[in-house]
């Protein structure tokens, strides 16, 4: 039989399949989804103009160059065109990194927990991934990562702040970190939480990369902007690593509804960062009402808040979807929730309350 079967490749075998936050509470009355650390507002103003104007023009192919967006975002971000390169999503542009710097026989080093794509996407590639456990507080064990590289080591994932725990790491430890990788490795400082951070000891990775040439930032449409369901990201990184990304990406991925939604977005700044504020406002309110709970919470410059509840973790996903939120349960670690709306929020600390009290 097994001849009738066509040829895989090997390193597609055991490899973990991404799990997307479950969208909706079983049978509850209301459901709120606090599994993906989505936004919970409606596309910005001018956005949903954007994209119906596109959307007439869907028998065409969208710009390959994407050299709207990347105008849009040379202006934004101070950056020359050529430092820019796009892609389906930051994880895309992930992909292409990996397709560009690494195969069988290499070796890609990122924080353990961290996001989950990772190491999915570094085993399509076909190389290995190394893992180094996060420390007891949940931060980027830097050292650690750091003696981890060898002549095999090709990149390195740096999330920050990091996915699922929301720590972010300071300048200091993440500048003497990048002056101990050697400079033909590249490391990717995977920015998709960045507007969110308010922490000042944490540096933006613009301003860290420009004097690094073996230095990349990713950056996503999906979180803050809310453009999760378009699929756009975009990397900021030197040239010939941008080039590599142009190679590398698919043609045309990038749809001119998702490029022309990000520049409305982009053009919609203020509205932008009056929802961030809000969404901040609420974070604090949740870890601080956590805290008073008696729940451990990492400080988080993300969107979310992390519980580790180890063996309890399902049974607390299970309570919070019966109270009608779905949050995102890492089994044996620990729950990953998004910050929602007010009410999404509420509902959730209400079961988290209950839960306490039985623990
Ligand atoms: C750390 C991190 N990087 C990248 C992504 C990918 O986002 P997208 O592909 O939607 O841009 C996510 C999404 O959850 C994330 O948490």
């Amino acid at each position: 039989m097994s001849e009738n079967i066509p040829k895989l490749r090997a390193a597609l075998e055991g490899m973990p399949a991404y799990k997307p936050g479950k969208r909706d509470a079983a049978g509850g009355p209301v459901s709120y989804k606090l599994s993906s650390n989505e936004n919970p507002y409606p596309p910005l103003p001018g956005v949903l103009e954007a994209v119906g104007e596109a959307a007439g023009a869907m028998n065409r192919y969208p710009d390959m160059a994407c050299s709207g967006l990347l105008d849009e975002l040379a202006l934004r971000f101070d950056v020359p065109v050529e430092r820019l390169a796009t892609g389906t999503g930051s994880v895309g542009v992930a992909q292409q990194l990996l397709q560009a710097t690494s195969g069988p026989g290499d070796e890609v080093i990122y924080a353990w927990r961290s996001f989950e794509a990772y190491p999915i996407i570094t085993q399509i590639s076909g190389a290995t991934p190394v893992q180094v456990p996060l420390t007891p507080d949940e931060e980027h064990d830097l050292d650690a990562m750091a003696d981890a590289i060898t002549e095999r080591t090709r990149l390195i994932f740096v999330c920050n702040p990091n996915n699922p725990t929301g720590v972010a790491i300071p300048a200091a430890d993440l500048e003497r970190f990048l002056d101990r990788v050697p400079r033909d490795v590249l490391v990717v400082l995977d920015e998709a939480y960045r507007e969110f951070v308010r922490d000042e000891r944490v540096v933006d990775g613009l301003e860290v990369y420009r004097d690094r040439p073996n230095v990349c930032v990713l950056r996503t449409f999906s979180k803050a902007y809310g453009l999760a369901g378009l699929r756009v990201g975009f990397a900021v990184a030197h040239e010939p690593v941008a080039a590599a990304l142009r190679k590398t990406a698919v043609p045309f991925g990038v749809s001119q509804l998702a490029q022309d939604a990000a520049v409305a977005s982009l053009r919609s700044e203020d509205a932008l960062l009056e929802r961030v504020e809000a969404l901040v406002g609420e974070r604090s309110r949740v870890a601080d009402e956590l805290r008073a709970q008696g729940w451990t919470v990492p400080p988080t410059e993300a969107n979310f808040v992390w519980l580790r509840l180890g063996e309890r973790t399902d049974d607390f996903a299970m309570a919070c979807e019966r109270a009608g939120v779905v949050v995102r349960p890492f089994a044996g670690e620990g729950a990953r929730v998004s910050i929602g709306e007010v009410e999404a929020n509420d509902l959730f600390l209400r079961a988290a309350e209950v839960f306490r009290k039985t623990m």
